[in-house]
């Protein structure tokens, strides 16, 4: 049936097998930016798990501070996480979030989810889900990670700015019809619970391996562009800090922790 309401806390609440994660939820019609909200709650000590959903954000975010657009149908939200880690260390919970998010959308309906590093999963190609993290540091360590997802469930096409259109694609796309929102994001949370305490318990390991098996782009020619530098090469794998690495033509390799990948396949359609 066409999912024409908002998203209703109580429902994603009853049956959700988590310990923490979404036992709390505030839903909004609008925000500025989930994250915004999630980590003013955080400064006042909310719990761990706690989740903010908006149907809408005026100001959405995405990395190296661009806009995310964010129009009614999406799912945008953001969880508090207290991990009890460096803030360097915090970074990867953005590859945990990113196997969760490709893995639900596989298992829920079946649709091939890849991830492009760092933090995108794709669909046919086009981006489908984005994530954020932003923390807020005590001290050495971590005091608060928030970490915002976003995912194009229910979004139209025409809903998006026209130079974004052919990069993005949504599950109401890719499935033909709409998709009920309370029950991919219960799963979603779920999955979130299940990956966070591998990173919790300092197993990264695990979570890398999932990662790696979702990475098609791994082995593949590919443009990176980092700061000011643009470097070609083939993406071999990430390391023990979800760094890229990448094989340039004179056989040395080079680590990116920040930029954008550009699959060579896209440079030719460019062309
Ligand atoms: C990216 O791909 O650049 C990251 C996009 C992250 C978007 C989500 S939507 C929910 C949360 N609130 C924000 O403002 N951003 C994140």
């Amino acid at each position: 049936m066409p999912e024409t309401s908002s998203i209703h806390p109580e429902k994603i609440k009853k049956g959700l097998k988590t310990e923490f994660i979404g036992q709390r939820i505030h839903h909004f019609t609008e925000v500025t930016s989930t994250n915004d909200v999630a980590k003013k709650l955080a400064s006042n000590g909310v719990e761990e798990g706690t989740v903010v959903i908006s149907e809408t954000q005026t100001l959405g975010r995405g990395r190296l501070s661009r806009r995310w657009a964010s129009p009614q149908g999406g799912i945008w939200f953001s969880t508090v996480l207290r991990p009890q880690v460096k803030p360097k260390d915090a970074s990867k919970l953005t590859l945990a979030a990113a196997v969760a998010a490709a893995q639900t959308i596989k298992e829920m309906f079946g649709l091939d989810a890849e991830i492009k590093w760092p933090n995108d999963v794709l669909v046919s190609g086009k981006k489908i889900c984005g994530i954020l993290t932003e923390t807020s540091t005590k001290g050495e360590t971590v005091d608060s990670a928030v970490v915002g997802i976003g995912i194009n469930a229910n979004t139209s096409p025409d809903a998006f700015p026209e130079s974004l259109r052919n990069s993005l694609t949504s599950l109401k796309s890719e499935l033909c019809e709409e998709i009920d929102r309370g029950d991919f994001l219960r799963a979603l949370l779920e999955k979130i619970e299940y990956y966070y305490r591998f990173f919790a318990e300092e197993k990264f390991d695990l979570i890398l391996q999932e990662w790696r098996k979702l990475a098609s782009f791994l082995g593949q020619y590919v443009e990176v562009i980092s700061f000011d530098e643009k470097i070609m090469g083939r993406a071999v794998d990430v390391d023990q800090n979800g760094a890229l690495i990448v094989k340039l033509e004179d056989g040395s390799e080079r680590k990116v922790t920040t930029g954008d990948v550009i699959m060579w396949t896209d440079l030719y359609e460019r062309l």
